[in-house]
């Protein structure tokens, strides 16, 4: 799920060591690295956590100034030691992230002109094509040319070239790479965070190109060999190096920020003076022409999409179309005029969403996009960017992304409400004013922590837990559920509350915790009722209310997280911090890997 490369003057295997523990934030579960020693292709690999692969570099170091080097993420053949990248044939070395998807037909080829595999990966026919080309004679930027239209599927690749001191060629299409310009030294890598300490000065590749990187240049090539013009740019250093400071893990320093981070995103938004939505002015959009939204997301971003549904059906009177993004992409959606299709992402790069955006792209319509990495690939193929401000997201569970893409998503619902004369200049100036005690409510309720790590010492043996919720608290309850699988690997399910009593409520014993999100709203009573329904068999209510739902309905939970009173449109942000707080301290009990947890994926690059 990472890929880095060097070629420079100083060892690369250190450098790349170093430029990996960077990467591994995407999430990964093996690693490797190869160099040139005094010419020849050598290499380190090893399954699980990096700090594998650096014990072995130590009692078996590598030598040389070039290499690449990998974090995989398994998609095809297990995580072990023997699919772990590089791929090494014949005098070629290859790093990959993607899925070769006609990987058999090849490999089918390959085996029947003598060639042997010795991995199960898709990853390993590029290293044969390669090689092939090789042994024909081509040099090595013509060999990687030749290769590339034969592969179908997504990939970014890094080549080292035994006997090519100075040289590495990367190449991409449809997953990110990025190089990096020093002075005598050059770079490739996944991201800007895997290059920050090494240079500041950035270029990416678009689909389709070649970069060819050598110790004084880096060139482009489209396929044919014609060379392309990529403009790099500066980065700073300050938003790519990312600490834990304080906080034992990323994701509990990611969680404290979001007071700040969520002002952050919302100050870009909001004209605070006059309490109205200020949307930027290269934002061209006339929500009256719009008929219909679609909202299309992954994982908690499809959350947050589905809290934004409720938002653009009240506040703007905007039907809304909302879908998985590898579901929406093989529907056969019947696009009409008149359609915005948003689409939310952190990452920027997740394939099913990028894949849908350009599929609704291609179908005329509107293409606006909420994403958090500004130079991301989704960025630059919407028509519309509005970026969440939340800074790099390290821990693989979402968290401050999530709360800046409901800021974001909430200034978009508002502002489409005035527009369409849904919203009166009273309203928006009441809502507005809302959204600014965001960052308190969120102070509040991130002192609740002490009560939430008791709390979570108590819910840790449990096997499975039921979040339930109405209204924007059933997607909340979904993120919940998600929240707690993903790190602390006990079931989790979201439900609507009034859901409950068509299934899960068979599930229900004294072995469950049912956390109940239910501030006072218009649908708190009957919330109150399914709880009701749940006490009455015997189950576990965690109930997370406000002051007003506490005072009336406390009785008979087994344990109440109380936040301020506050306007309804701020609940979904503010109710999820306790919702992170508790699955991260549950993890914490369980001894889980909080930051990465197993099996998971930051950025999911591949279908
Ligand atoms: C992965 C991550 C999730 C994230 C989802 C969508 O599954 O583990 O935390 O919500 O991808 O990612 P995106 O970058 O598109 O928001």
């Amino acid at each position: 799920c990472g890929i880095v490369g060097v070629v420079g003057q100083s060892p690369a295997s250190a450098i790349l060591l170093d430029a990996l523990r960077r990467l591994e934030y995407r999430g990964y579960d093996s690693a490797g690295i190869a160099t040139l020693e005094n010419g020849s292709l050598t290499r380190r690999r090893a399954v699980g956590k990096l700090a594998n692969l650096r014990n072995l570099l130590v009692s078996e170091p590598l030598s040389g100034r070039i290499g690449i080097g990998h974090t995989r993420w398994a998609t095809h053949g297990r995580p072990d030691e023997n699919n772990a990248h590089p791929h090494m044939v014949s005098g070629v070395a290859v790093v990959h992230n993607g899925i070769i998807e006609n990987h058999r037909e090849l490999r089918d080829e390959l085996k029947a002109a003598g060639a042997d595999f010795t991995t199960e990966t898709d990853s390993e026919v590029v290293a044969h094509l390669v090689s092939r080309e090789r042994k024909n004679g081509c040099e090595p930027i013509v060999a990687v040319r030749k290769v590339l239209p034969r592969l179908s599927g997504t990939f970014a690749l890094a080549f080292l070239f035994e006997g090519h001191e100075n040289l590495l060629i990367g190449a991409r299409k449809g997953s990110p790479l990025a190089v990096g310009y020093g002075r005598g030294e050059m770079f490739l890598g996944s991201d800007a965070i895997a290059l920050a300490p090494l240079t500041d000065i950035v270029a990416y590749l678009e689909d389709g190109d070649l970069a060819v990187v050598t110790r004084d240049q880096i060139e482009f090539l489209d396929v044919n060999g014609a060379p392309l013009r990529r403009a790099s740019s500066k980065i700073g250093r300050s938003a790519v190096i990312v600490h834990k400071g304080e906080h034992r893990h990323f994701m509990a320093k990611e969680i404290h920020e979001q007071p700040k981070v969520v002002e952050q995103t919302l100050t870009q938004y909001i004209d605070c003076r006059k309490a109205t939505i200020r949307l930027p002015k290269n934002v061209d959009l006339d929500f009256r022409k719009i008929d219909r939204v679609s909202i299309t997301a992954c994982g908690t971003a499809f959350y947050a999409g589905m809290i934004a549904r409720y938002w653009f059906e009240r506040y703007a009177g905007l039907p809304v179309e909302l879908d998985i993004a590898s579901e929406f992409r093989y529907r056969d959606v019947p696009f009409g005029a008149g359609n915005l299709a948003i689409f939310v992402s952190q990452s920027g790069e997740t394939a099913d969403t990028l894949a849908s955006l350009e599929f609704a792209a291609s179908h005329g319509q509107r293409v606006l996009s909420v994403v958090n990495v500004q130079t991301s690939t989704m960025a630059r193929a919407s028509q519309i960017v509005l970026p969440t401000l939340a800074g790099p997201e390290i821990g693989v569970a979402s968290t401050k992304a999530f709360t800046c893409q409901l800021a974001t998503l909430a200034c978009i619902a508002i502002a489409a409400g005035r527009d369409r004369g849904v919203l009166h200049a009273e309203d928006e100036r009441s809502l507005v004013r809302a959204l600014g005690d965001i960052p308190r409510h969120m102070m509040r309720a991130l002192e609740l922590e002490p009560k939430i790590r008791q709390l979570a010492r108590k819910i840790s043996p449990a096997r499975d837990a039921l979040f339930i919720g109405r209204g924007t608290n059933y997607p909340l309850a979904l993120e919940g559920a998600l929240k707690l699988k993903e790190i602390t690997y006990i079931h989790a399910e979201g439900y609507a509350a009034g859901e409950l009593k068509h299934g899960p409520i068979a599930l229900v014993d004294k072995d469950l915790p049912v956390i109940v999100i239910a501030p006072h709203d218009a649908t708190f009573e009957k919330t109150m009722s399914n709880m009701q329904e749940v006490i009455a068999r015997g189950g576990r209510i965690i109930l997370l209310t406000d002051q007003r739902g506490a005072g009336l309905a406390a009785d008979g939970a087994w344990s109440v997280l109380e936040l301020p009173d506050m306007p309804q449109i701020v609940t979904p942000l503010v109710f999820a911090v306790p919702l992170q707080l508790l699955a991260y301290h549950t993890a914490v009990v369980r001894g889980t890997d909080v930051d990465q947890p197993r099996n998971l994926a930051k950025s999911v690059t591949v279908e």
